[in-house]
C-alpha cells in the first residue's frame, strides 16, 4: 500500500483518454489513496460523475460554486486537503489556462490554490502537442513546478493518426505519482487498512420543512476517522447532518436519511473494518409528504412510521463483503451491559462500544465519554476520557487484533 492514507485530487479533463481515469481511479485506490475526483464540462462529455463517483467511492466535484460547500469556499478546501493534484488526462485548453493562471472552473482554480505538487498527465492529437502555444504552455509550466508524465507515442482514437499525444497507462501514471509521493507516504500501525465509519444522526423527512432527528453531533465518529488517518488507514466516513469540518485525509459522504447512509456505507465496501458510530434514527415517515403539512382542523397529524434499515447489522451480515471487523455503539439510557450484550449478538457484531448516554452524563453533545468495550471474551471498561482519547484508545486495539490475526494466520 505505497500510497496509504495519501490525498489525490484527480481532475478528469476532457478528452477521449478520460475512459483511462476510471482504470486509474481503481489503481491508485488499491494502494490506499483516497481519491477525490474533480470532473470537468469537457470531461463530463466522456465519462459520467456517476462511475466516477462509483469507482472513487465518494463524491464528485464538479462546480466551482457546489452549493453544498458554499460555507467553506470549497476549491480552497479541496485544494488544502491534497497531498498531490493529479490531471489525467490534461487536455490542452486545461494546460494553457492553467499555463496562464486562468481559474474559470473548479479544476483551474484548484490548481492555483494548492500547494501540493501538481502532475499532468497530457493527451491529445500529435497537431496539437506539438503547436507552439501548447509547447510554449508546457515550458512555462515546467518552470512553475508542474511535473508531467508522458504523452507516449502510439496510435490515436482518430483512427489512422499515430504519434505523441497519447496519455500514459494507468499504471505508469500510478509509478509518477509514486516516485512523488512514495517516500513520504505515512507509515502507522493502519498503513493499508481500509476502514469505513459513519458518524452523526439522520434526519428522515415529515414534510418539506419538518424531520425526525436526534441528539448526536458526530463527534466521537469523526474522532475515530481523524484517529485512523492518522494511524495510517484509508478512512471512508459516512456522516449525517452535522456542524464538524471533513477530518485530513478522509473521504467524506454526506448523507441525510439512514436509507442513504446504508447506500453509501455498502458503495465504501470493501473495507478491513467498519465502525459504526452513527445513531442512525429507528423510524422514518411510511410517506413522507411533499408539501408543508398544515394544522388544519382535524387536531394533530397521526405519524405513520415505518422501522429504517439497521445499518450495522446489514454490514456485519454482508456475506463476501464483511469487513474483518465490524465494531457498532450502543447508546443505552439503562441496563447498559446487558443490551450492549444482546446488540453484540443481534446485530453480528464483533465489538460494541457502550456508552451511557443517560441525560446526567453529559455524552450526546459533549466532549467527554465513558465507554465499556463489549467483546465475546468479556467487558472492558475504560475510564472517563475525551472522545479523541476514545477514539485513540479505540484505534490502538484495532491496531493490535488486525495485527494479532496476522501473525496468527502466518
Ligand atoms: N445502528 C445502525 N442502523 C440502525 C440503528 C442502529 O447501524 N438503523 C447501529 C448504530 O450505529 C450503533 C448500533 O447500531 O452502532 C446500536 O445503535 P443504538 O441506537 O444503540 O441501538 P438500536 O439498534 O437503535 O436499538 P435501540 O434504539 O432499541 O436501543
Amino acid at each position: 500500500m505505497t500510497l496509504s492514507g495519501r490525498t489525490i485530487i484527480l481532475v478528469i479533463s476532457g478528452g477521449i483518454a478520460a475512459y483511462k481515469s476510471l482504470d486509474l481511479i481503481r489503481r491508485l485506490r488499491e494502494r490506499g489513496a483516497v481519491v477525490r475526483p474533480v470532473l470537468t464540462k469537457a470531461g463530463e462529455a466522456f465519462v459520467t460523475p456517476l462511475s466516477v463517483g462509483a469507482l472513487a467511492g465518494g463524491k464528485v466535484f464538479g462546480d466551482l460554486f457546489d452549493r453544498d460547500d458554499e460555507h467553506d469556499v470549497g476549491h480552497i478546501r479541496l485544494a488544502r486537503e491534497a497531498d498531490l493534484v493529479l490531471v489525467a488526462p490534461a487536455s490542452a485548453d486545461l494546460m494553457a489556462k492553467a499555463a496562464g493562471g486562468f481559474a474559470p472552473d473548479l479544476a483551474t482554480a484548484i490548481l492555483l490554490a494548492t500547494r501540493a505538487p501538481v502532475l499532468l498527465a497530457p493527451a491529445m492529437n500529435p497537431a496539437m502537442w506539438s503547436n507552439p502555444a501548447t509547447q510554449r504552455n508546457v515550458a512555462r509550466l515546467r518552470d512553475d513546478g508542474v511535473r508531467f508524465v508522458g504523452p507516449a507515442r502510439g496510435e490515436m482514437a482518430e483512427s489512422g493518426e499515430a504519434g505523441l499525444g497519447r496519455m500514459s497507462e494507468p499504471l505508469g501514471i500510478v509509478a509518477a505519482v509514486e516516485a512523488i509521493l512514495g517516500d513520504a507516504a505515512p507509515r502507522g500501525p493502519l498503513a493499508g487498512v481500509r476502514m469505513l465509519v459513519t458518524a452523526g444522526p439522520t434526519h428522515e423527512p415529515l414534510d418539506p420543512v419538518r424531520y425526525i432527528a436526534n441528539r448526536s453531533s458526530g463527534k466521537q465518529g469523526f474522532a475515530i476517522a481523524t484517529a485512523a488517518a492518522a494511524a495510517g488507514a484509508s478512512v471512508t466516513l459516512v456522516s449525517g447532518p452535522v456542524g464538524l469540518p471533513d477530518p485530513r485525509g478522509v473521504t467524506v459522504v454526506r448523507i441525510e436519511t439512514a436509507a442513504e447512509m446504508l447506500a453509501a456505507a455498502e458503495a465504501a465496501l470493501p473495507a478491513d473494518v467498519a465502525v459504526m458510530a452513527a445513531a442512525v434514527a429507528d423510524w422514518r415517515a411510511a410517506a413522507p409528504q411533499d408539501r408543508k403539512i398544515k394544522k388544519g382542523a382535524g387536531g394533530a397529524p397521526q405519524l405513520d412510521l415505518v422501522p429504517n434499515p439497521d445499518i450495522l447489522a446489514t454490514i456485519a451480515r454482508h456475506g463476501t463483503l464483511r469487513p474483518a471487523l465490524v465494531i457498532g455503539f450502543a447508546a443505552e439510557t439503562d441496563d447498559l451491559l446487558a443490551n450492549a450484550r444482546a446488540k453484540l449478538a443481534a446485530k453480528g457484531a464483533d465489538w460494541i462500544v457502550a456508552n451511557d448516554v443517560s441525560p446526567a452524563g453529559g455524552v450526546m453533545g459533549g466532549d467527554y465519554n465513558t465507554v465499556h468495550l463489549v467483546t465475546a471474551s468479556g467487558v472492558e471498561s475504560w475510564p472517563k476520557s475525551g472522545k479523541d482519547e476514545v477514539a485513540a484508545r479505540l484505534v490502538g486495539r484495532i491496531a493490535e487484533t488486525l495485527s494479532d490475526r496476522r501473525t496468527a494466520a502466518e
